[in-house]
């Protein structure tokens, strides 16, 4: 009782001065509040409190969460009440959450409410008392098989298929050890951000075993010798503990990107393959800018109406151009100014940085013996070497994932410079890689000399650039394209 009577000490009745402007607002908010409990009880008894509870009442009544509500119902946490995220159980937070729900009810009904509403949401409950109720640390499983389905580019709009298994990994419940993905929840691990969106990392720290800490600072901070912020940060409470939320942070309200929601209703046989360079088409469409709505659905009309005397079955285009409007509906919404690129998504590292905020292996530490050491950026520390297929190509890979890598794999160009081993040496690549591990469709076929910083546009135009993005990601076109290549990278 006694922490929730702390918790409630504001508004303090014997303080208010109502000549205060900050005091006469406290008032108004207690006001409602009361009122809104009153109405509650008296209108619907307990009902009246349950349905202030319910999805109903957060996502429709409040008009502003409105697209949080459809991307919510479109998630796999449909059936998950938008308070166990937001609210979870106990007396406190649930009297906290009716004061927090009373101001924004007030900023509604004032209309001075923030478009889009603010992410990460600043007085979010603890991950540990919310998402663990449901989803325990323990449970987590070993390593899982994705197959993610691209489409380029081309004519064909050729299928590109990517396979890797992440190493998902978690706590071991008889050792407390924790190794893979989730090892960040099983450790303590630290960090400051410099940016509201907690995407530009200044410094992480890892308690060690012997209750050390292991520090890494951004190398440009590290090479000015600016270390004081830290002690600076942790006296203003601005040091953040990882938690679920960190890389989880659109958990129910992911909106996908322009590539990846066309791809997707390719896959789904809502935008038909037999449309030339729709695929390409489609995603430059979306990623356009546009006055209104109207003009998008317009933009869209156009695309479909190009295709009308290409003896395509109109049927084709038709569905085509809803699929686009439903993708605009659902991942646009002007009156809030939301959009996919309002909130990075951090459980990825495409098309934002994602877990490349740390693992760029510019985030340095000198260890005992003066060695330097980064966040490791190793493509396969998360995940296996991605195994690509194109078009109709059938690749039968099993991944090699236990075992020691022999010496001349540590450098990341062993994946060019091994096309000049001999047919004598593959015998030895076979005792650990199979047959077919050269079928791999991002790597035959691949012209790559060293020259490649000259060759590349044509190597582009033949291949397609899904297939550089398998060894390459964003991050090495972008140093030298900084406004992206790929149509992935949010731009300015
Ligand atoms: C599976 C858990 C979960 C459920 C269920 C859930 N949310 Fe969220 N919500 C989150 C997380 C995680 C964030 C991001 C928090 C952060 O980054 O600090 C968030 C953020 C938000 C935000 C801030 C804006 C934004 O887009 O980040 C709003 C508004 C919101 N949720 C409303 C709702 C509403 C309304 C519902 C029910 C219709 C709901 N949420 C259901 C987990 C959930
Ligand atoms: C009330 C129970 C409940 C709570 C609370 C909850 N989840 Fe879930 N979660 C589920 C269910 C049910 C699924 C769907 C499982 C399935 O489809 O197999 C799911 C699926 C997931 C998935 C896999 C699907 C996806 O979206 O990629 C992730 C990740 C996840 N939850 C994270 C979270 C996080 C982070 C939180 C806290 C913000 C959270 N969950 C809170 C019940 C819950
Ligand atoms: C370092 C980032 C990170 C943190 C921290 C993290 N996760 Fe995850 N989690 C991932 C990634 C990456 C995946 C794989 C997502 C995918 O399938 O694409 C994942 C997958 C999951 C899944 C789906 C598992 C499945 O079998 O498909 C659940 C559920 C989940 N996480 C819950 C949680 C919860 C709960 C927490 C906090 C206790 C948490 N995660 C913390 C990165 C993280
Ligand atoms: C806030 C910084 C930060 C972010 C963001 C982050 N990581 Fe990490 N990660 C670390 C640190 C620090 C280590 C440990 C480095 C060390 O001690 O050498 C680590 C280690 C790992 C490990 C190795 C764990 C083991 O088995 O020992 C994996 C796997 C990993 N991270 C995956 C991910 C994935 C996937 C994401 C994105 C979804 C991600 N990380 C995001 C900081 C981060
Ligand atoms: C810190 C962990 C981590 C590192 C390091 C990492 N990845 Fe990933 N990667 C992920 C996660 C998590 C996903 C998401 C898988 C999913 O979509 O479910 C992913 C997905 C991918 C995909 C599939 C993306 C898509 O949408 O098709 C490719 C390709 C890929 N990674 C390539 C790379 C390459 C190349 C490197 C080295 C430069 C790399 N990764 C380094 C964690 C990592
Ligand atoms: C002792 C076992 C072993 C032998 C022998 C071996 N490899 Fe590997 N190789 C691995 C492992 C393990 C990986 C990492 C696979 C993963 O995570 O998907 C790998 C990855 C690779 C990769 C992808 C590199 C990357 O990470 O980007 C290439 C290319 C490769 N090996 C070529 C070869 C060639 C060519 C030979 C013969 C000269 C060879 N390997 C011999 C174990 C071996
Ligand atoms: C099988 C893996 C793989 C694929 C697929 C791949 N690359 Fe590369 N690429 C590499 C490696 C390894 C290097 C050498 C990088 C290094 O040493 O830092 C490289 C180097 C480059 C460079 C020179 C970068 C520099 O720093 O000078 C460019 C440009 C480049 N690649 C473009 C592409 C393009 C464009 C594609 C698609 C047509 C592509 N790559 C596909 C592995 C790959
Ligand atoms: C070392 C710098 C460098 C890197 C790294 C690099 N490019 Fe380029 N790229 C260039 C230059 C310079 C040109 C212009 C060449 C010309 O006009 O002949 C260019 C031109 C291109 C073009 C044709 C013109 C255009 O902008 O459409 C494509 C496509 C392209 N690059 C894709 C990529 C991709 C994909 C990657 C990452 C895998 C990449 N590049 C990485 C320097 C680079």
């Amino acid at each position: 009782m006694k922490a929730i009577r702390n918790r409630l000490k504001w508004p303090r009745p014997l303080t208010i001065d109502l000549s205060k402007p900050a005091h006469r607002w406290r008032l108004l908010i207690a006001a409602v509040v009361f009122v809104l409990f009153g109405l509650a009880i008296v209108a619907g008894g307990v009902q009246g409190y349950s349905y202030t509870e319910s999805v109903g009442f957060c996502g429709t009544t409040c008009h502003p969460m409105g697209p949080q509500l459809i991307l919510y119902q479109q998630s796999p946490h449909a059936k998950v009440a938008c308070t166990e995220c937001h609210v979870g159980a106990g007396l406190q937070p649930f009297v906290q959450s009716k004061i927090d729900g009373s101001r924004q009810l007030l900023g509604m009904i004032l209309n001075n409410y923030s478009r889009p509403i603010k992410s990460p949401v600043g007085n979010l409950r603890p991950a540990r008392e919310t998402c663990e109720e449901c989803h325990t640390p323990t449970s987590f499983k070993d390593n899982i098989t994705k197959s993610i389905k691209h489409y380029d580019n081309d004519q064909a709009n050729t299928l590109v298929q990517t396979t890797l298994i992440l190493k998902l990994g978690g706590m071991n419940t008889a050792t407390g050890q924790g190794k893979g993905i989730h090892w960040h929840i099983s450790s303590e691990v630290d960090y400051i951000a410099l940016d509201p969106q907690r995407q530009v990392m200044a410094w992480v720290g890892i308690k060690q075993p012997d209750g050390t800490l292991k520090e890494f600072f951004a190398s440009d901070i590290a090479g000015m010798g600016q270390k004081a912020f830290v002690e600076d940060a942790r006296a203003k409470g601005l040091i953040r503990r990882m938690d679920c939320i960190d890389c989880h942070n659109r958990a129910a309200h992911y909106i996908p990107y322009p590539a990846e929601a066309v791809d997707g209703a390719i896959t789904n046989g809502l935008i038909s393959q037999d449309l030339p360079f729709i695929r390409k088409r489609a995603v430059d469409l979306l990623n356009g800018k546009y006055n209104t709505e109207g003009d998008a659905l317009k933009a869209i009309q156009n695309l479909g109406d190009s295709y009308k005397s290409s003896g395509i079955d109109q049927a084709k285009i038709d569905a085509a151009v809803k699929a686009l409007d439903d993708i605009y509906g659902n991942t646009t919404f002007p009156d809030m100014n939301l959009d996919w690129k309002t909130n990075p998504n951090n459980q990825k590292h495409t098309p934002t940085l994602g877990c490349f905020r740390c693992h760029d292996g510019k985030h340095v530490t000198t260890n005992t013996d003066g060695k330097t050491e980064t966040i490791s950026v190793q493509c396969n520390l998360c995940h296996t070497v991605p195994i690509v297929s194109r078009g109709t190509e059938t690749v039968v890979e099993a991944p090699v994932i236990v075992g020691n890598v022999p010496a001349t794999h540590t450098d990341f160009s062993w994946t060019i410079t091994h096309q000049t081993i001999t047919a004598a040496d593959k015998n030895e690549c076979y005792q650990c890689h199979g047959q077919a591990f050269c079928n791999n469709g991002a790597c035959h076929n691949l012209q790559h000399p060293t020259n490649m910083a000259f060759t590349h546009p044509q190597e582009v135009a033949r291949v397609g650039q899904q297939v550089c993005f398998t060894c390459h990601q964003d991050i090495t076109c972008t140093r030298c394209h900084p406004g992206g290549v790929s149509g992935l990278t949010p731009k300015p």
